[in-house]
């Protein structure tokens, strides 16, 4: 996590590296901090917390200068304070890093050994008292900064500046991605391509290895082998919109994009579906649909849950046999990989780092890999084999509301499409799909307006610390992304099971202080979630039923509240349903005043493991 924003410009820097650390907020805010070099040397401002209050301490420190580097911080080593805020620096180098350092402890007890004083607790402090070490050994700074990058092991990606060169940045990256951006004026870094557009129009990604040296005029890059490179540059221009970064006078972005999932949808299925013919237009797959034995599907957090509800699909109607991972298991587990089965990955950030260490995994053992990714310029973009993008527009809440039913959107039409071609569902019965998938707006948009009634419950809920979710059948995934909604944004303790899992243990939490939340759309499943239902409401727990209006007057005498959803197309249920789970979610977070669109301990972008 963490992001890093640089700048070297003919004027002063610090206006574009604030803006910069603001574009990089989602990928972690517990504190920030920026150095800048002159030919005076160093000269650093930091503060706990976000952003703005950087601004402030700037406000009352003033800061200027024509080379600078920046850094919002997520925590991993050291609490979330000023001390341990980055750039980390000595007299002589100041340093922004993203990643992990694995071996930091005993850098630093070697360096501690040899009369060098720590003052963070941070394992990025390593690096720049690593490369002092080396300087002060006589090293050239960049013959220093590989030296010290050598010794290092983990990820990351790292900005530098030197006290005795004001005229230049130095760049590293291995494992976590670092771009530079080429701008009139001057060039630019930053741990994403998109936080460069609004600054640079043609950028490069740095390679794993890459070393660079970014001056006014000049960059020049060198590989891992100490060659001499050009990355490819591409011209970027500012794809996000202004109603993507401004809330369209919603109170949170996740209200925004809560009532976004619509135009989302619609969107998404004007992508694929162009035609007036109803083809579905995806890009050539590596592989033969028709004849694929089984698909693995890797994903994180509401992406995983996104795969789980494919499995339902892809097996169900589709009659392909799906394997579902989270990532940072599948990456270790050292299961047999088999090269002839592809793998799919889903990310909304396409940075998530177990995400795209499974994807290289997987292509080391020469799998097929694709991937339904919303940013479609982040690395697992670019290391997929095919991607199918999503629709979803900028994203800035950290709860995932609509990339979650954008993936589904995807999801749904590959299901459509391995359904036709293996003969599993003929072309009627597609088209009869295809025309409820297009109605999905509509139904959307008229749930919406219904709002208040969540709300209502939202009330009854705000003052308690735990709530379990059970599920049945593609409903399982529904409360498991329910209660990691609940979770994220209000932090009430909220557990999901499978609702016949609940006599092998849960059931020993409930009493009349443990409100169980059962999703139940109807369908051969429904009755065995009523009696489900009947046991949690016989041991006294408070039941909300979320279910259509006859399931809820079916368990009218059970239950102390409902969530009554349109009844639709039975395959399409989770759109809706998950919609009814946000909004609860959301309703709670506001009724207990947290920060919703950027909750406590999290960022939006999980770039390390
Ligand atoms: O960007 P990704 O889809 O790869 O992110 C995966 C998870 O980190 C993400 O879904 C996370 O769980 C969200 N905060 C959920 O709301």
């Amino acid at each position: 996590m963490c992001g890093i924003f640089a700048a070297i410009n003919k004027q002063s820097v610090t206006r574009h590296l604030i803006k910069g650390l603001q574009n990089l907020s989602y990928r972690g805010y517990d504190s920030a901090g920026i150095a800048i070099v002159d030919h005076s040397g160093l000269q650093r401002r930091r503060a706990e917390g976000k952003i703005e209050r950087l601004i402030h301490c700037l406000e009352t420190k003033p800061l200027e200068g024509r080379v600078g580097i920046a850094h919002t911080r997520w925590a991993t080593h050291g609490a979330a304070s000023q001390r341990n805020a980055h750039p980390h620096m000595t007299s002589r180098v100041a340093v922004a890093h993203n990643g992990i350092i694995e071996n930091s402890h005993q850098l630093r007890t070697e360096l501690e050994s040899r009369g060098f004083h720590f003052e963070s607790d941070t394992d990025s402090e390593t690096i720049p008292q690593l490369i002092t070490f080396y300087l002060n050994l006589g090293l050239e700074h960049d013959q220093a900064l590989r030296s010290a990058l050598e010794r290092l092991e983990g990820s990351f990606a790292i900005a530098a500046v030197f006290d005795d060169l004001p005229d230049c940045i130095f760049a590293a990256r291995r494992g976590s991605p670092l771009a530079l951006g080429y701008a009139n004026g001057g060039h630019f870094l930053a741990s994403d391509i998109n936080a460069l557009k609004s600054v640079a129009d043609q950028a490069c990604h740095l390679e794993d290895g890459d070393l660079a040296r970014i001056s006014l005029l000049h960059i020049a890059i060198t590989d891992q082998h100490n060659k001499r490179v050009d990355r490819p540059r591409q011209v970027i221009c500012e794809q996000q919109s202004n109603s993507d970064r401004d809330k369209q006078g919603f109170r949170h972005y996740m209200l925004k994009e809560i009532h976004q999932q619509a135009g989302v949808i619609k969107r998404t299925l004007g992508n694929y579906l162009p035609g007036a013919d109803n083809t579905i237009d995806f890009p050539l797959l590596p592989f033969n649909l028709a004849e694929l034995q089984r698909l693995n599907i890797v994903g994180c957090g509401t992406s995983h849950y996104a795969a789980m509800i494919a499995k339902y699909w892809l097996e169900g109607f589709a009659g392909l046999a799906v394997e579902v991972d989270i990532a940072s298991e599948y990456r270790y587990r050292d299961g047999p990989v088999c090269a002839s089965t592809p793998s799919l990955f889903i990310s909304q950030s396409g940075e998530t780092a177990d995400t795209l260490a499974a994807l290289r995994h997987a292509k080391q053992c020469a799998q097929h890999c694709i991937s339904i990714v919303n940013v479609v310029d982040s690395s697992i973009a670019r290391e997929s084999h095919v991607i199918l993008p999503t629709m979803a527009g900028a994203e800035i809440g950290v709860a995932s509301t609509k990339a979650f039913t954008a993936q589904l959107t995807v999801l749904f039409l590959f299901s459509l499409k391995a359904a036709v071609s293996r003969g599993r569902i003929n072309q009627t019965e597609k088209k009869r799909l295809q025309s409820q998938l297009t109605l999905l707006p509509s139904i959307i948009d008229n749930f919406l307006n219904s709002e208040h009634r969540i709300l209502a419950i939202a009330q009854k809920l705000q003052n308690i610390e735990h709530m379990l979710y059970l599920g049945r059948g593609i409903a399982l995934p529904l409360a498991l992304e329910g209660a990691l909604k609940l979770k994220e944004i209000t932090y009430i303790h909220a557990e999901a099971y499978p609702a016949g899992e609940l006599k092998h243990g849960p059931i020993a939490l409930v009493d009349a202080s443990m409100p169980v939340l059962v999703v139940a759309p109807p369908g051969r499943l429904f009755a065995k979630s009523l009696s489900n239902l009947r046991e949690v409401s016989s041991r006294g727990a408070k039941v909300i039923l979320v279910s259509d209006q006859q399931g809820i007057d079916e368990a009218q005498d059970y239950i102390d509240a409902a969530i009554a959803i349109p009844t639709i197309e039975p395959l399409l249920q989770p759109f809706i349903y998950t919609l009814a789970l946000q909004l609860l979610a959301y309703h709670c977070a506001v009724l207990k005043g947290t920060d919703i669109d950027q909750p406590r301990n999290l960022a939006k972008s999980v770039t390390v493991e």
